[in-house]
């Protein structure tokens, strides 16, 4: 796993454009990567990016704002991957609790979160493209709680 910056943001914004409907631009992820307490980490196969996930800890809270894994590598654990190594940074930030919104009908993500110790704490109505309800999940960083 390695941490990205801005000089990463053209490879943060292809493998974004890769999986997901309303990507980010290369400008969208420097800003980012420039603003208060916000991380990527990423997982290289071969020189290239095969996944990322973007953060953001603040006092003891933390977000993942947004994880993607390009399609060729996926279902090999590199989510999986990302999502442990956000929760051990947030917790190395000082954050004791995650959370995430994550698209209801989105059900890869969803058993992945699921997977990972997340449980759904509240929904956000029509919060993507004015349709889709999001779901806002919950986890404790604290590895010796689960489920919060
Ligand atoms: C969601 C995403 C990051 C998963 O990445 P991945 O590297 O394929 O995930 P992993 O291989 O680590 O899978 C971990 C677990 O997630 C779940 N999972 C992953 N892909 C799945 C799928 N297609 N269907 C059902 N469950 C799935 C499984 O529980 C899996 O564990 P298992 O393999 O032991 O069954 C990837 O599909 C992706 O980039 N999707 C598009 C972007 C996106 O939706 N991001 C999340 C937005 S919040």
């Amino acid at each position: 796993m390695i941490i990205l910056n801005a000089a990463d943001a053209a490879a943060l914004a292809e493998v974004h454009a890769s999986s997901m409907q309303s990507p980010w631009s290369a400008e969208e992820f420097a800003r980012l990567l420039a603003s208060p307490g916000c991380v990527a980490l990423g997982k290289l196969v071969g020189e290239a990016l095969g996944g990322f996930v973007l953060l953001r800890a603040a006092a003891d809270e933390a977000e993942i704002l947004t994880l993607a894994v390009i399609p060729a590598c996926r279902s090999e654990g590199v989510g999986m991957a990302l999502v442990e190594a956000a929760i051990g940074e947030a917790g190395r930030r000082g954050a004791a609790t995650m959370f995430l919104e994550v698209a209801e009908n989105n059900a890869p993500a969803l058993a992945l979160y699921a997977r990972a110790g997340f449980a759904a704490v509240s929904r956000r109505a029509r919060y993507y493209g004015g349709k889709t309800d999001a779901m806002v999940l919950r986890r404790a960083v604290d590895g010796r709680c689960v489920a919060v």
